[in-house]
């Protein structure tokens, strides 16, 4: 539904976006992970075109991204970093505005906004002024203007920006649906790891503006789950007594009452029994996460600077 090849974004000397090629398919989430000035949000402006890029070819349904550009912009809903809401306006009057901006036909408006209000949750909002909702809100706000036109492709920038964990789960929820039930093709950027676990099925990871690697949800799981472990235990003194010179345990951290150590899978269960039953309580196990920088260095071997 989405391909991108070659593509190539350079400000004056700078090249922002290098020979970055991907497709992302009808029904499918798709995310660009990568670090402020990676060159994701330029990546977004040149499939919706709202830049041309300077080497390169996108294609929206076909649709060349600049030959046929109106043709391939009708095909997209997108949702900009930081979109401009008007906060005065009602909800209704808002996604009313936006419908007849899109050019929707007039006896058409109604059944548009309120589909893409059942899609986004957001009946019990529409007389309420966008300035008084959540954040989560707004952003739904942002998201149904986005699909008023029953777009195939959706683009949405950082969209997960400001959220609590709730909304994350609600955008997942609204996301999914349009993706695997309707047959949509999403793509989502962020610079957070976590997050596009839960949003996507597949990742691109971007540095420095070139793709150094498209992964699997597997594949990132894998990157994500450093064989660490964070315990907190009441006697951090007397676990890591317990735990020195065991042969499942590597580096151990001791930071007050929390242990970092290189514990496997496998193994964790025994450690926790062992500690149990050597007198340690314990009220928290948890995987220590890879951060973005350690995700970088495992996909390129170290061979890049992260700024
Ligand atoms: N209009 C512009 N002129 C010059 N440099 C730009 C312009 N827009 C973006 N850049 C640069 O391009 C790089 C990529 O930016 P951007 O695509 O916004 O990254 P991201 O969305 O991943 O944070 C950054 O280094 C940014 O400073
Ligand atoms: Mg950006």
């Amino acid at each position: 539904m989405i391909s991108v090849c070659n593509l190539e974004k350079r400000y004056g000397d700078f090249c922002a976006v290098t020979d970055v090629s991907f497709e992302v398919q009808k029904g499918e989430i798709v995310g660009l992970l990568g670090q402020n000035g990676a060159g994701k949000t330029t990546i977004m402006k040149m499939i919706t075109g709202y830049l041309q890029p300077t080497k390169g070819k996108v294609t929206v349904g076909g649709f060349d991204g600049v030959a046929d550009r109106q043709k391939a912009q009708q095909l997209i809903g997108y949702l900009p970093e930081n979109a401009p809401l008007y906060p005065e306006m009602l909800v209704q009057e808002y996604l009313w505005m936006m419908a007849e901006l899109r050019g929707i036909a007039p006896e058409k408006i109604h059944g548009a906004v309120s589909r893409a209000v059942l899609a986004c949750g957001l009946s019990e909002k529409l007389v309420q002024p966008i300035g008084t909702l959540s954040k989560g809100y707004r952003q739904r706000v942002g998201l149904a203007q986005a699909i008023l036109h029953h777009p195939s492709v959706l683009i949405l920038d950082e969209p997960t920006n400001g959220l609590d964990p709730t909304g994350i789960h609600q955008l997942r929820d609204v996301l999914k649906k349009y993706a695997h039930e309707q047959g949509g093709a999403v793509m989502v950027s962020s610079h957070i790891l976590s997050e596009m676990q839960l949003l996507c099925d597949r990742v691109g990871i971007i540095n420095n503006g070139k793709l150094i690697k498209v992964c699997t949800m597997e594949e990132l799981e894998k990157m994500n789950s450093s064989s660490r472990y964070i315990l907190k235990v009441t006697d951090a003194q007397k676990t890591k007594e317990l735990l020195s010179g065991n042969d499942k345990v590597s580096e151990i951290e001791v930071k007050d009452n929390i242990i970092n150590a290189g514990i496997d899978e496998e193994n964790i269960a025994s450690i926790v029994r062992l500690l149990v039953t050597g007198g340690v309580d314990i009220s928290e196990v948890k995987k220590n996460e890879s951060s973005l920088e350690e995700v970088f260095l495992q996909v390129t071997g170290g061979g890049i600077n992260i700024e």
